[in-house]
């Protein structure tokens, strides 16, 4: 019945003099308005006026309108909706945690610095890289802090070079973060398997040549300053070559970023740091199953090489350990260091997202490494259960073996006039968040399909029958798709103005 409902704005509903509750009378003077002119908002007209029932109902009804991790498979491609285990959120709101002051002094907070300094541990582990910073508060601010690491160990060489190369299969924030550090970016071709291309490579629709990762090598040289890679890359493809890759780049002293945002496809199964990635970050709210958000609060840890670690934000958290008394107990103590010269300084106030970090050990010690690693083997072997039961009726652009995610082209659909948005928009007829659409951009009419591994058997299988229905109902009945979603509160809308022109706060003339 909700979802049929239309919900005006709480503003909508506004009838003026109407009350939620009534205040007791002032019984002293009323206070004079003696905020500054400059404090107050110009062009704010009033709150809604409400009875407590309206309010309550209003953000019900929203709140059921809503689709979250909880309600269902959220099978959104390269953002790894996977479950987030209350036992996280349990030992995250440990008084210990949530009432210590984050300027207390270092002595005063062993206990959090201990924590940190173990999930540090922890995330060079898994790696295998030495050096670690847990401020950036999500992945892109990750990328940017591994990209002045990158800089800032050039600048120490007294080098001031100017390009980054990527991949064409790269996430969209990569060349967004070379590009806000001052770089050009130099863009890397794949092959058709989806991964990068040693060998330049001719365009077959325009026949131009594209120049591949050998020819940029040898005629950049020392102008580049590194490559950013996402790995397993955004079609779920393991760059099966990366530590040739990695040596080529070393070969002119060029460092190699790994975009790591999709760790969760490794973690316990290769590390980085041993096929040449020199920095890197991890995205703990896909990786380590802490709470999306909206950009925020989120962690994006960066992990380095050994010759990195001067550059590393401040502070560090450093452990110091003395041996006491007869039996020689290691005692620690944890600090933070700041006096750091070369550091890029502060990325984040304080330590980063703190309670997301906790939620982070939190799965990592609750899992143990070989429960990690069975979450890893689970992601892909879902991923590849779906990609199994619909490749007959979904085509692969890309046929290369899928690790975490599958991208699907709507090449099959096409041909009866059904396109990406059409199935997207059907899934939620029936009840599923749409998988990631039109991206990576190398697919044509990408589909692209995440199911992490907190899915069991009867999930993938409810998820695919439905795939399948709808690419059935594209062949016999394409109108249908056309019209959809037929179910939700409001139909198609217009995308890209909500995009481009979002209208974020009510006013008066809306
Ligand atoms: C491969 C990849 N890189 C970078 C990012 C950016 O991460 P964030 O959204 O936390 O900034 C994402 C986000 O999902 C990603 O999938």
């Amino acid at each position: 019945m909700f979802l049929r409902q239309r919900e005006p704005l709480s503003f909508d509903r506004s009838v003026p003099g109407k009350r939620g509750m009534d205040l007791p009378k002032l019984d002293v003077p009323a206070a004079k308005d003696t905020r500054p002119a400059h404090l107050k908002r110009s062009g704010f007209d009033a709150l809604p006026e409400l009875s407590e029932v309206e309010v309550i109902r209003h953000f019900t009804r929203l709140s059921k309108w809503n689709y979250g991790v909880d309600d269902g498979m959220y099978p959104l491609g390269s953002c790894t909706m996977k479950h987030n285990p209350r036992l996280n959120e349990k030992v995250a709101g440990l008084r210990g945690f949530t009432d210590s002051h984050p300027m207390a002094p270092d002595a005063f907070v062993q206990g959090n610095l201990g924590m940190l300094f173990t999930l540090q541990e922890w995330l060079k582990e898994i790696t295998g890289l030495p050096g670690v910073t847990l401020q950036p508060s999500a992945g892109a601010a990750g990328e940017l802090t591994g990209v002045m690491l990158i800089r800032a160990y050039h600048l120490s060489k007294g080098a001031k070079r100017r390009v980054i190369l990527i991949p064409d299969s790269g996430h969209g924030t990569n060349p967004a973060t070379a590009a806000m550090a001052g770089y050009e970016v130099v863009e890397l071709p794949s092959m058709p398997d989806g991964t990068i291309s040693f060998d330049d490579v001719t365009d077959p629709v325009n026949g131009k040549v594209r120049k591949g990762l050998k020819t940029l090598v040898s005629e950049l040289g020392s102008e580049i300053a590194g490559a950013m890679i996402t790995n397993p890359n955004t079609i779920g493809v393991f760059e099966y070559r990366f530590k040739e890759i990695s040596d080529l780049l070393h070969s002119v002293d060029a460092l190699v970023y790994m975009d790591g945002a999709n760790m969760n496809a490794l973690v316990g199964v290769a590390r980085p740091g041993d096929f040449g990635v020199d920095v890197m970050h991890l995205n703990l709210h896909k990786t380590m199953s802490t709470p999306h958000g909206g950009g925020g609060p989120g962690a994006g840890p960066v992990c380095c090489a050994e010759k990195l670690i001067p550059f590393l934000p401040v502070p560090v958290i450093l452990r110091d350990t003395e041996k006491v008394g007869e039996g020689e107990v290691p005692r620690h103590t944890y600090r933070m260091e700041w006096n750091r010269p070369q550091s890029i300084g502060k990325v984040h106030s304080f330590y980063g997202n703190f309670g997301i970090l906790v939620r982070a050990l939190t799965y990592c010690l609750s899992h143990g490494g070989d429960g990690l690693k069975t979450a890893t083997l689970r992601a892909i072997v879902n991923a590849n259960y779906i990609r199994t039961r619909l490749k007959g009726s979904y085509a692969l652009h890309i046929d290369s073996p899928s690790l975490h995610e599958v991208v699907f082209s709507d090449t099959n659909q096409a041909k009866h006039d059904v396109h990406t948005l059409d199935i997207a928009k059907r899934l939620i007829d029936h009840g599923y968040h749409p998988p990631t659409i039109y991206f990576p951009l190398i697919v044509p009419g990408a589909l692209m399909i995440e199911p992490t591994e907190s899915e069991d058997k009867g999930e993938l299988d409810a998820f695919c029958d439905t795939m399948l229905q709808i690419a059935k109902e594209a062949e016999e009945n394409p109108d249908l798709l056309h019209q959809a979603p037929v179910l939700a509160p409001l139909r198609r809308m217009d995308e890209t103005t909500a995009a481009r022109k979002p209208i974020l706060r009510w006013t008066k003339q809306l």
